[in-house]
């Protein structure tokens, strides 16, 4: 196995995984794999190639060849900059009908694991900790009520100008959150051995304090 430490992140959608992974990435030095963007990028490659979400074989297939790239906070698909078009709520419902196919989640196994260089990763999305880096050092599941999640998303999508009504959000949170839970391939569910963190009353600056604390302080 290999030495190059893990902090795998696990949770459900707009728990403020992203924001958090990358604070502890930042303070750490170490690289950060947003491993959810992966699931986005066959959704949105599988639309622009006129792909049904459902075409398992396909789909499998793009996600082999993904042509993406990751700069700093930037998403390219080939030359194509899709940072803000993989999270539109249409390619979001997408990417999570492409994330039950076991062929997708296969084909993106070794991607993911390649992201683990010195000096260290931080991995976030949902079987981090269980199935793409069971050995990492620690393993944390972040959660937060569904109403702070879905004010979360609400102010992120104010900021960018985007249209959208609280009550919407939290169905639609509600809904992903469902299918998410249920799927016989990788469901979420807290692992063993990671250690719960509710966000609900806390800034992104004390959850990823906290994340750090925990990793310094060995106390794992
Ligand atoms: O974290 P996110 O909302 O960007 O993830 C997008 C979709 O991909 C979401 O439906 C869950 C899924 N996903 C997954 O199944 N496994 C991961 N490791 C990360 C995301």
């Amino acid at each position: 196995m290999s030495a190059v430490p893990v902090i795998a992140i696990d949770g459900p959608s707009a728990s403020g995984k992203g924001t958090v992974a990358q604070r502890v990435a930042k303070t750490l030095g170490f690289h950060h794999l947003d491993s959810g963007a992966l699931y986005r990028l066959v959704a949105l490659g599988a639309a622009r190639e006129g792909i049904d979400a459902g075409d398992e074989a396909k789909l499998a297939a793009i996600a082999v060849r993904l042509p993406a790239r990751f700069e700093g906070e930037e998403i390219f698909l080939e030359a194509e900059r899709v940072t803000d078009a993989i999270r539109t709520e249409e390619n979001s419902f997408a990417a999570s009908r492409v994330a039950a196919l076991p062929g997708v989640r296969r084909a993106l196994l070794d991607r993911q694991r390649s992201f683990r260089r010195p000096p260290g990763l931080v991995a976030e999305g949902r079987d981090m900790g269980s199935i793409v880096f069971p050995d990492a050092e620690l393993k944390v599941f972040l959660t937060a009520s569904p109403e702070a999640r879905a004010e979360r998303r609400y102010k992120q999508l104010k900021e960018k100008g985007i249209a959208a009504t609280l009550a919407a959000l939290l169905q639609d949170l509600r809904e992903r959150d469902a299918r998410d839970v249920t799927r016989s391939v990788a469901p979420l569910k807290q692992s063993p051995g990671a250690r719960p963190l509710d966000t609900t009353s806390m800034s992104a600056e004390q959850a990823a304090a906290q994340i750090v604390d925990w990793y310094r302080g060995g106390n794992r």
